[in-house]
């Protein structure tokens, strides 16, 4: 049976889409994973669709491109023969996003260390804690150290928002990575960019398998 992880926030470009490519092409060695992309702009198919024509073989990642409407039939599809799906969502919270929340066993939220980014988050969380989901946020494009990141990471802590250790920097080689249809972990195995990803992967297990 499948565990399902929805990547949501309503902020448009905070790294949805690309944490999804990325959770996936890690997880492809060691898992059955597939994604589900609802969102409109489908930008996680074409990701797909790239790393199909790619020269160098990689594993294979299944990706369905529904509709949201049809994505709880997709999901009972895909749950029996996956470990783990990833659900890509679009940047509002319509009616998809929120099944896709309801779907979720875990919602995973990037959030880019800036007010708008934060105010979007509290939005994504409030609907996670309404559909009684467990969410996490996931720091993304985040510097080591700054004035406003103490004051966003402040600002969170004071909602009550929870954080995942694992954060992820402001990574040039991910952006390439997925020009090329890979996960940093395929193209640059040892970079600091595919140690983040793997270090959150790690922590969402952890974080799926305690419920
Ligand atoms: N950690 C990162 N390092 C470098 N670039 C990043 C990182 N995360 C995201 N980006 C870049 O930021 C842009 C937005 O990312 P992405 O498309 O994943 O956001 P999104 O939340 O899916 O956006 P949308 O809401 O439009 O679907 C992309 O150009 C992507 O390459
Ligand atoms: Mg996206």
């Amino acid at each position: 049976m499948a565990l399902v992880i929805t990547v949501a926030q309503q902020k448009g470009g905070a790294g949805k889409t690309m944490i999804a490519a990325n959770l996936a092409a890690f997880w492809a060695t060691t898992r059955r994973v597939a994604l589900l992309d609802i969102d409109p702009q489908r930008s996680l198919t074409r990701w797909h669709a790239v790393r199909g024509a790619a020269s160098k073989p990689v594993v294979d990642v299944h990706l369905s491109d529904v509709a949201g409407w049809r994505m709880a039939a997709e999901l009972d599809r895909l749950r029996d023969g996956h470990d783990i799906i990833i659900i890509d969502s679009p940047p509002q919270i319509e009616t998809e996003a929120k099944l896709a929340i309801r779907a979720a066993d875990l919602v995973l939220v990037p959030l880019q260390p800036s007010l708008p980014d934060l105010w979007a988050a509290e939005g994504t969380l409030k609907l996670a804690l309404a559909e009684r989901r467990k969410a996490r946020v996931v720091l993304n494009r985040a510097p080591a150290k700054g004035a406003l990141l103490t004051q966003i990471l402040t600002q969170m802590a004071k909602g009550g928002a929870q954080m995942v250790e694992a954060r992820l920097g402001n990574r040039a080689g991910m952006a390439t990575a997925f020009a090329r249809g890979l996960g940093v972990c395929e193209s640059a195995p040892k970079s600091l960019a595919a140690a983040e990803i793997a270090a959150l992967a790690a922590e969402l297990e952890r974080l799926l398998t305690n419920t």
